[in-house]
């Protein structure tokens, strides 16, 4: 078995922990406090949270889209990958040094998106990204966490409470779309996008995409908000009588 080699490690802003990158072999692995958050081994279900949420908007001329976290790039190529020539990605990564690794060590392993000229880098919080763009984007794709429930840094919770789904849904364009990656189920999570006015499809995603298959599944919620409700109809001539 070849043995792991730390390439480099990075202070994550907001903690007292480092992210470390890893290399065995040709696999690559970004860790935290000896956690795995990213590995090169499987990255089906990060892909399929773009393929889904650009399938919603894929009528749309010049769609705009904003991906939170970088990691090894792989959510970041798969939108760009369904995006037509007019489409822009915007990407908020909140450690510098990751966005250095996707240029260097990275940079082969989901095909060079960051040589794309549709995606712009933003380097800090998401949360404060969106906060700033009010009705910027035609989707919103989160994949900074393990889960809402499982965060790799205690303010990253302002993404999926109350308040941060109303800051969320404020730079959301008219039907667009919210894609948000967990590694499961959270019923909790799921009823606080309804109350906050998301109509949620939750799709379980096999983590292994290549045969064999099966195995885990990750879970990924599109949430939407709907148009207005139609006003009721006019009353009918016989109505009228
Ligand atoms: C699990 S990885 C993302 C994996 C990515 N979807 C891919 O395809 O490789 C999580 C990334 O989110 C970043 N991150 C964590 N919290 C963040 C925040 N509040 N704003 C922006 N990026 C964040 C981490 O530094 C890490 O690069």
């Amino acid at each position: 078995m070849i043995p792991w080699e730390l390439l480099d490690s990075a202070p994550v802003p907001g903690t007292h922990q480092e992210l470390g990158l890893y290399k065995r072999g040709q696999e690559f692995s970004i860790r935290m406090g000896g956690r795995e958050i990213m590995s090169s081994r499987a990255h089906g279900s990060e892909e399929a949270l773009a393929e889904r949420a650009c399938a919603r908007i894929a009528s749309r001329p010049r769609p705009c889209i904003l991906v939170g976290g970088l990691g090894l790039g792989y959510t970041v190529a798969a939108a760009l990958q369904r995006l037509g020539p007019g489409g822009r990605v915007f990407v908020a990564e909140l450690v510098p040094a990751v966005v250095q690794w996707n240029r260097g060590p990275l940079a082969h392993l989901a095909g060079y998106p960051l040589q794309d000229r549709r995606l712009t880098i933003m380097e800090g919080d998401v949360v404060r990204i969106l906060q700033a763009k009010p009705r910027a984007f035609d989707a919103i794709l989160l994949d900074v966490d393990n889960g809402p429930e499982d965060l790799i840094r205690k303010g990253n919770d302002r993404l999926y409470d109350r308040m941060g789904l109303e800051a969320i849904r404020a730079a959301l364009r008219p039907g667009g779309v919210l894609g948000v990656w967990s590694a499961g189920p959270d019923r909790a999570f799921v009823q606080r996008l309804e109350r906050g006015g998301f109509r949620v499809e939750e799709v379980r995603v096999r983590v292994r995409t290549r045969r064999p298959l099966g195995g885990r599944r990750h879970t990924i919620w599109l949430a939407v908000i709907p148009d207005r409700p139609q006003k009721s109809p006019l009353p009918t001539r016989r109505s009228l009588k």
